[in-house]
């Protein structure tokens, strides 16, 4: 189908993209903090539970579907039965609608790695995040477009697209630096973090048991999400991913890594960002609950950590510069990741050059970034992420799980998987992929559904959820279809 087939240069290569897809900024900005909320050290145990119940097994799951098709995902769920082959589109697409709203969050990474040269953002950090976004403070007024932002986004835009053009041979050469780098930079971000006066309150903070969270179902829900977000799981990545592989590669042991490396960064990010938040709190003569949501998300990335490093005695520029270059080589592999199923599906179909479909996907998505860098970006960003994460994501797993779980033959799958891995798999993984996490999941969706519905998001007004929620999700199935219905000019066989 297509005329060369790629392959990964090594194993190492192909391990290195899979753990930068799945290590990124959801590690740093999203674990320490539902960590924190959903008990602290206490935490560990339903992450861990969803990690080896949920996590691992559909790892596994992509990761065989990928090298048994050989095929990026249209193509591969084509396999399965050619009227699958909008799941896989649908699987393509998702991932390229977070990349667009992804990469403005690395955009204004970028822009303050400059700013922290000169600690631009002075002792009035909130402010300054907001002048800077040109923030209207309602997603319902676009106000101004922020120029910063939009350098930012060509830059890392044409970052995607240089990295991705020329093929998987090249993302092999990029992920041996980006994600190595990004992980020294947290140790040595840790061991200053720990060092601080105040640290160790942080740290307690971050990690003191609260058992009696193990009985709130929402506790266990938060932690199958985030290990579904964070693994990049259901977003077809490790499925292409994986369809470069050599035809004789250890899949279970890889998984293994993949999960392990993933979880292990989102534990560190942890003492890295709580020794920090303790220091802030003693130095500012608040408690940690005082510094309250500033803790998650964005604020934690462009407000907290950036008046932290402001009140450090020596090197704040330093310490300020590799915090944003750790979060810009955390984020690109994830970012690029997220283009890769979409461009390998469309090579795939249309027999396109691949610098050629790239650079067309890089186009459009760098225009459908600008509607995040006007003054009511940061809110729309909120929106439409808080939709995808909650019911794409998790919609596009249950699918899996069903289709391949019940409507082929799973064992193909477990049976390929055992021919070229070290560990085998059991009969067990058939009971999770089937039940188990299928089940999971429909509770998470009934949840997040019913929630959704009896008190709408940030109480924002109905055409906003519509405009920024539902929209897009509806877009992308009706593009999936569109995408299965037209055919290539000379129709071939998968
Ligand atoms: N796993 C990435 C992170 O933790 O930042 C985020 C992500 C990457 C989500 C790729 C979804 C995806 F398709």
């Amino acid at each position: 189908m297509i005329e060369k087939k790629e392959h990964w240069n090594s194993r190492f290569a192909f391990v290195m993209a899979a753990i930068g897809s799945a290590v990124g900024l959801g590690n740093v900005w999203r674990f320490p903090f539902v960590c924190y909320e959903s008990g602290g050290g206490a935490f560990l145990i339903p992450f861990f539970v969803a990690l080896f119940t949920a996590g691992i097994p559909l790892m596994i799951l992509e990761l065989s579907l990928g090298h048994w098709a050989r095929y990026a995902p249209p193509q591969a769920f084509q396999k399965i039965g050619k009227k699958w082959e909008w799941t896989g589109w649908l699987i393509a697409l998702s991932p390229f609608i977070i990349a667009i709203y992804y990469v403005v969050v690395m955009s204004w990474c970028f822009c303050y790695m400059i700013y922290s040269l000169d600690l631009r953002w002075g002792s009035h950090a909130e402010e300054f995040f907001h002048n800077f976004l040109a923030d209207t403070g309602t997603p319902t007024v676009l106000g101004s477009i922020s120029i910063p932002v939009i350098l930012g986004l060509l830059v890392i835009w044409l970052c995607v697209f240089l990295i991705l053009y020329k093929g998987v041979s090249r993302i092999g050469k990029v992920v041996a630096i980006t994600v190595p780098l990004p992980t020294i930079l947290l140790i040595i971000l840790t061991v200053r973090g720990l060092t601080l006066p105040g640290a160790m309150d942080g740290i307690s903070y971050y990690l003191t048991p609260d058992f009696s969270k193990l009985g709130d179902v929402n506790v266990w829900l938060a932690a199958y999400a985030q290990v579904f977000f964070s693994l990049s799981i259901a977003q077809g990545i490790m499925i292409t991913y994986a369809s470069f592989l050599k035809k004789k590669s250890d899949i279970t042991n890889n998984a293994f890594i993949i999960s392990l490396a993933d979880a292990g960064t989102s534990f560190l990010a942890g003492f890295t960002v709580f020794s920090v938040v303790g220091y802030l709190a003693q130095t500012q003569g608040l408690t940690i609950p005082e510094l309250g949501l500033r803790i998650a998300g964005p604020n934690l990335t462009f407000i907290t950590y950036p008046t932290a490093i402001s009140l450090l005695p020596v090197a704040a520029s330093f310490f300020g510069i590799i915090f944003y270059i750790a979060l810009l080589t955390f984020g690109i592999d994830s970012a690029f990741s997220m283009i890769e199923p979409f461009t390998a599906s469309i090579t795939n179909k249309w027999h396109l050059k691949k610098a050629k479909a790239t650079a067309l996907i890089c186009l459009s998505g760098f225009l459908l970034s600008l509607l995040f860098a006007t003054g009511a970006g940061l809110h729309w960003l909120d929106i439409v992420d808080h939709f995808i994460a909650n019911f794409g994501l998790v919609t596009i797993g249950l699918l899996e799980c069903i289709i391949l779980g019940w409507l082929f033959r799973l064992a193909t799958f477990r049976e390929h998987v055992n021919k070229s891995s070290d560990i085998q798999i059991g009969k067990w993984w058939d009971t999770l992929v089937k039940y188990v996490v299928p089940l999971i999941l429909i509770i998470i969706l009934s949840v997040a559904l019913y929630q959704n519905i009896t008190d709408p998001y940030l109480n924002y007004p109905l055409w906003v959820l519509v405009l920024g929620g539902i929209l897009p999700l509806a877009g992308l199935v009706i593009l999936a279809v569109f995408l299965m219905k037209i055919r290539p000019a000379q129709e071939e066989q998968v």
